[in-house]
This record gives C-alpha cells, sequence and structure tokens, in this order.
C-alpha cells in the first residue's frame, strides 16, 4: 500500500529523463539513473518481498548487503532493488520465498575466455574515500590501475554522489559532493580504469580475484591488491526491525544523497553516533520532519571535557561542524533523547508505531513515548567489510574496546599477506578523513613496491598524509568517547525477534539452538539455519559469534567469526559460469 503519492524533494531536475515501471500491476515512473529502490521508495512502495513465513520485507540496508529488496525484474528474480540501475521500462514483481524461474530471459553474455583474464598492476576494490586516493596516487606513479565498485557511481558512502550533476540537483552542493567531484575527477585524469556496478565476488590465495562486471565474471591476477571495501550498518535486533519502513540510517543518505528521494515524510530516526544526527538533518533540510533523534549515548557532561579536547586540537574543523549541528537540532526545534533507544516498531495502519523507552530503564520506570512516522531509521555503528580481507587469509584481532576485528597493517597499509594493502573503513572504521590518507600512503608504497618512483610531490603528499592520520585518529577516539555507550546485542530482542533476518531465526529459537557441551556458533548455525542466509551472517553472524563466546568464556578473535567462503556476495550460478 502506498504510503504517499511521491517522496522526491521539491526542486529536483525538471524534465529529466524518466523510466516507465509496473510494479505489481501499478504503472511508475523513474528516473533513468536512478537505483530501482529509490523509485519505488519516491512512489510509496516499500513492501518489497515476502518471506517464507509470508512476512514483508523492504528496503533495509540500501548499500547491498542486505538482501531486503530482493525483486523479480521481467521474471528474473534475486535483483537487488537497491543495486539496480534503471536504464529502460522494466516489469517488477515482489519477490516470494523462493524466486520464481519461469521467463528467465535467455543469456546475454559470452563464457569468459583465456584471454579476459584482467591483469592490472593495482587493483583497488571500493571507490570512496580510501580506494579513489589509493587508486588515484598509484596511477600518478606510473602504474596501470584497476578500479572495482559494485555501486553504480564512484565516491563510496562519504563521497556518495548525486544522480544529476550539482547544478541539477534537488539539493544544495555541499563540501561532501564537492570534495568526491574532485577525487573522482583526480583519479579519472590520473588514468584509473574505472569499473563500475561490477562486483568482487571472490578471492582465492594468493592473489585471485574474480569479478561479475555486470556482464560476465572476469579473473582478475593483480600484482598488488588494495582492499578499500568499507563498512556496512551494525544490526541490532529489535521487535519490529524487519517491518518494511524501518531501514538504515545509511539507506536513508543514500536516497536522499544520490537520489533525492525522502525516506519518509515523518521520520524517526534511532541509534548511537554521529551520523544520525547527520542524516536527521539532512532529511529536515530537505523537507521532513523528524519526529525525534533517539541516542543510546549519555547527554555529554563535564566528563566530556577531555574527548572534546581531544577533538578540539585534533581537527578542530570537524569538531566545530559537530558544534554546529548539535545548534541546529537545536533552532529546528528537533526533540534529541540521550540515553533512550527504541524499544519496539509495530504496523498503525499506513504508518508505524515506535515505542520509545529510557536505556538503561530505571526500576519503576514507566515513560515509555510512542511516535507515529511513517520510516524509522536505525543507525547503531558500523561493522568492518572485511570478508576479502580474511579470505585471503590477512590476520585480523579482535579489538574489545570497539567491539569488531581489526586489521593487521604496517605503516604502509600492508597486511600480513604479501601484496595485499587495506585501507580505510574495512580495516577498523576510522572514518573518512583517516581513510583518504591512508589510501594515499597504501596508494604510493604499492607503486614503489612495483618498482616506480613517485612522480613529484608525491613524497611530500604522503608525508603530510602521515601526519594528518595521527590527528584523525586522535579526533575520531575523541569522537567515540563523546559517544560512547553500551553495545547492544540481543538486550531489545523479545524470544519472538529475528535475530538471522535472512532465515527467520528467532532470539529463542537460538537460544535452544546452543549444544549445551560446545555452546559453538557452528553448532548453532548447523542447529537452526542462523547465518546461512543471502546476507551470509553479515547481520547475525556478530551477535551469534558474541554470544557463543561469552557463553564460553572466550573472547572474540578470529576464530570465533564463520569464516568468510566465496561467493563473499550472493550472485547467480549462471554469471560465475558465463551461460
Ligand atoms: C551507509 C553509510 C553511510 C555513511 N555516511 C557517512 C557520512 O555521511 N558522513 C561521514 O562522515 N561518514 C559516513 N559514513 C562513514 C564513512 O562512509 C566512512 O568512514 C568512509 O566512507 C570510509 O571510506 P572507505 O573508502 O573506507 O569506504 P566507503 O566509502 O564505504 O567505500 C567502500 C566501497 O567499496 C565498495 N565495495 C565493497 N565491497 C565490494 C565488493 N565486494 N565488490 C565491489 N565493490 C565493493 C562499496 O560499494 C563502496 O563504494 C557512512 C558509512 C556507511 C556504511
Ligand atoms: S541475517 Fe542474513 S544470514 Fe542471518
Amino acid at each position: 500500500m502506498p504510503v504517499t503519492d511521491s517522496l522526491r524533494v521539491q526542486g529536483a531536475t525538471p524534465g529529466t529523463d524518466s523510466v516507465a515501471i509496473d510494479f505489481q500491476g501499478r504503472a511508475i515512473r523513474g528516473r533513468r539513473g536512478e537505483t530501482l529502490a529509490a523509485a519505488l521508495t519516491a512512489a510509496g512502495e516499500r513492501d518489497l518481498r515476502e518471506t517464507k513465513a509470508g512476512e514483508r520485507r523492504g528496503l533495509f540496508c540500501g548499500m547491498g548487503v542486505c538482501q531486503e529488496c530482493l525483486v523479480e525484474i521481467d521474471g528474473r528474480g534475486n535483483q537487488r532493488a537497491c543495486m539496480t540501475k534503471l536504464d529502460r521500462p522494466c516489469s517488477v514483481r515482489r519477490q516470494s520465498h523462493l524466486a520464481s524461474t519461469v521467463d528467465l530471459p535467455p543469456p546475454t553474455h559470452q563464457p569468459v575466455e583465456d584471454g579476459d583474464v584482467l591483469t592490472p598492476n593495482v587493483l583497488v576494490l571500493g571507490g570512496g574515500a580510501g580506494g579513489l586516493n589509493a587508486a588515484a596516487t598509484a596511477a600518478r606513479a606510473g602504474a596501470r590501475v584497476l578500479l572495482v565498485d559494485e555501486r553504480p557511481q564512484p565516491g563510496g558512502q562519504y563521497y556518495k554522489q548525486p544522480l544529476h550533476p550539482a547544478r541539477h540537483s534537488a539539493l544544495p552542493d555541499d563540501a561532501q559532493f564537492a570534495g568526491g567531484r574532485a577525487l573522482i575527477a583526480e583519479a579519472e585524469a590520473a588514468g584509473v580504469v574505472f569499473l563500475r556496478g561490477a562486483q568482487l565476488w571472490g578471492a582465492f590465495e594468493p592473489l585471485e580475484l574474480m569479478i561479475f562486471d555486470g556482464q560476465a565474471s572476469r579473473l582478475c591476477r593483480p600484482q598488488r591488491l588494495i582492499v578499500a571495501a568499507g563498512a556496512y550498518e551494525r544490526g541490532v535486533p529489535f521487535p519490529g526491525w524487519t517491518l518494511p519502513g524501518v531501514m538504515t540510517t545509511g539507506a536513508a543518505q543514500t536516497l536522499l544523497r544520490s537520489y533525492a528521494v525522502l525516506a519518509g515524510r515523518r521520520v524517526l530516526v534511532a541509534g548511537n553516533g554521529p551520523l544520525n544526527l547527520q542524516v536527521a538533518l539532512e532529511l529536515a533540510r530537505a523537507g521532513a520532519e523528524i519526529a525525534a533523534v533517539i541516542e543510546l549515548a549519555g547527554r555529554p557532561g563535564v566528563s566530556a571535557a577531555a574527548a572534546l579536547l581531544k577533538m578540539l586540537t585534533s581537527t578542530p574543523g570537524l569538531a566545530m561542524r559537530g558544534r554546529a549541528y548539535l545548534a541546529e537540532v537545536k533552532r529546528r526545534g528537533i526533540p534529541l533523547l540521550h540515553r533512550h533507544v527504541i524499544a519496539s516498531v509495530e504496523r498503525a495502519g499506513d504508518r508505524l508505531r515506535a515505542q520509545v523507552t529510557p536505556w538503561p530503564a530505571a526500576d519503576g520506570d514507566a515513560s515509555t513515548r510512542s511516535y507515529e512516522v511513517d520510516t524509522v531509521c536505525v543507525g547503531y555503528g558500523f561493522m568492518p567489510s572485511n570478508e576479502i580481507l580474511r579470505a585471503l587469509g590477512c590476520r585480523h584481532a579482535f579489538d574489545a574496546e570497539r567491539g569488531h576485528l581489526v586489521t593487521e597493517r604496517d605503516g604502509d597499509g600492508l597486511t600480513s599477506v604479501a601484496h595485499v594493502y587495506a585501507v580505510g573503513d574495512c580495516t577498523g572504521l576510522g572514518g573518512a578523513p583517516a581513510a583518504e590518507v591512508e589510501g594515499i600512503i597504501a596508494g604510493l608504497a604499492a607503486a614503489r613496491s612495483l618498482g616506480l618512483a613517485p612522480a613529484a610531490g608525491q613524497e611530500q603528499a604522503v608525508a603530510r598524509a602521515r601526519r594528518q592520520l595521527r590527528r584523525h585518529r586522535r579526533f575520531q577516539s575523541g569522537l567515540w568517547e563523546l559517544f560512547r555507550a553500551p553495545r547492544l546485542l540481543t538486550e531489545l530482542a523479545s524470544p519472538e525477534t529475528m535475530i538471522c533476518r535472512c532465515e527467520e531465526v528467532t532470539l529463542a529459537e537460538i537460544e535452544s539452538g546452543f549444544d549445551p557441551g560446545t555452546q559453538s556458533v557452528g553448532a548453532v548455525k548447523r542447529a537452526t539455519r542462523a547465518g546461512m542466509g543471502r546476507c551470509q551472517g553479515r547481520y547475525c553472524g556478530p551477535v551469534l559469534a558474541a554470544l557463543a563466546a561469552s557463553r564460553r568464556g572466550l573472547s572474540l578473535d578470529e576464530a570465533a567469526h564463520w569464516a568468510p567462503r566465496p561467493p563473499v556476495k550472493p550472485i547467480r550460478i549462471a554469471d560465475i559460469v558465463g551461460s
């Protein structure tokens, strides 16, 4: 049921090339170049697939990780609406548990041939802040660089670009858009070859990578690999988190910043960390009503002085930006509740009703607040996308403070595996400014290791990058002291809450799936199928690993997590074998 006729931001390019979509018999007009998810959201269609149990699911991560937005396009199932670029009229059907296998189009590509192997000097995985800088730097030093990214446009998460050039966009051109634009232009000018909309799905030792370029799977044998695969949002399960209309803060940001589409007219934003505040303001500036921002961390008090000082003395510009965000939240009258969480979300007619409670709840505290909204955005921080690195055997250590694995690297970004470098958030969530300078450092190191000499000014750029990196790391540590909060696992879940979204496994089923003898995460997977779904355990895996480790009294080291196996992201057999 559509929630509203159009969620497009006013002022978008007049006369934009439109594309006809038939969605379940309803005629919708999308914009050429935007994703199918953006067009459907703009038209108020948010129920995109149906699970085995008959539940509806919709756009959740918005970045190709969760697989909740799978639809059938022209009879071809398992297509991620958030990653599908609209380039022709199409007929779209809600996907049921098993995609239909009828009416598949004839094969459109040729088998991979021997001569088809990609052999760049440097392969860069990821076109975000880290990858673009690494690629541009290595290319300027003379390397033949191939950059692969599964998104239709480069820029990654921080530098995601608007569909239309800034002067035609419905959104004001800001420093993030302009910075990304300049970086992409710099990489192009340096001679980097971009493989857009291409997914790296397999990594095999010593250095063989499989890439699906949208037409065929190609083997890539680079001399050096720089992984800059970024991060995805951490899943914190609570009753109602699988309902269509509940999505990650990042998904709402992508809809808005890339496609000028509002995730909803009235939106509740909740979780932990600065991105929630930023996205709430971006939505408000674009015309959405923000019901409230719910923050798990406490209100910064006197004890925050040290963290603030750390931020001010390391990167004063970013610290002042944070202050400006808070002032704008106040000026706009957006309620900001600290030490609160969303306890549950349920359907309320065409809308959603969210219950918000203090956390931790004090004894006898009954101060639950209820919000009726059409969209709930949730962001509890990130998890590094380190599957490719782990598949290649790069060593990782568990960082108890940060709650995730961190890639072991030397000062140049070289991992424990020869010729494999890693930069940015995939190594341990350092933020965009750190990803940028790590990219410069690793890009030149990779080029040098190939015997190439730095171009004019590159030595100085790397020396500057090393100084900046120290400052950015100091800033980041101050920032997270400011937003320090308990790391929630299943505390908000009820026994009926889905922990594994893909395989529909509840908390109660997982609890009873633990074998009393071994308490192992592998056993619970075999007993319940949790982790065997299409997201390949990216959302439920960290929760299960933490539950198992705490039951066994062990630390959450690399062995406590499931080993990544190819394909690291789902891909059709036909696209692997090229038939
Ligand atoms: C959803 C989201 C929104 C964010 N928004 C902000 C923000 O507004 N402000 C802010 O300060 N920070 C934001 N962050 C954090 C910020 O994006 C990062 O700190 C910064 O982008 C890190 O840069 P990076 O190069 O490491 O990764 P990214 O910028 O995330 O780039 C990684 C790229 O790798 C690609 N990729 C990953 N795996 C594959 C694969 N197997 N095949 C092909 N391509 C692949 C992805 O498509 C992506 O484009 C956000 C993070 C997320 C996850
Ligand atoms: S949530 Fe996707 S496999 Fe469990």
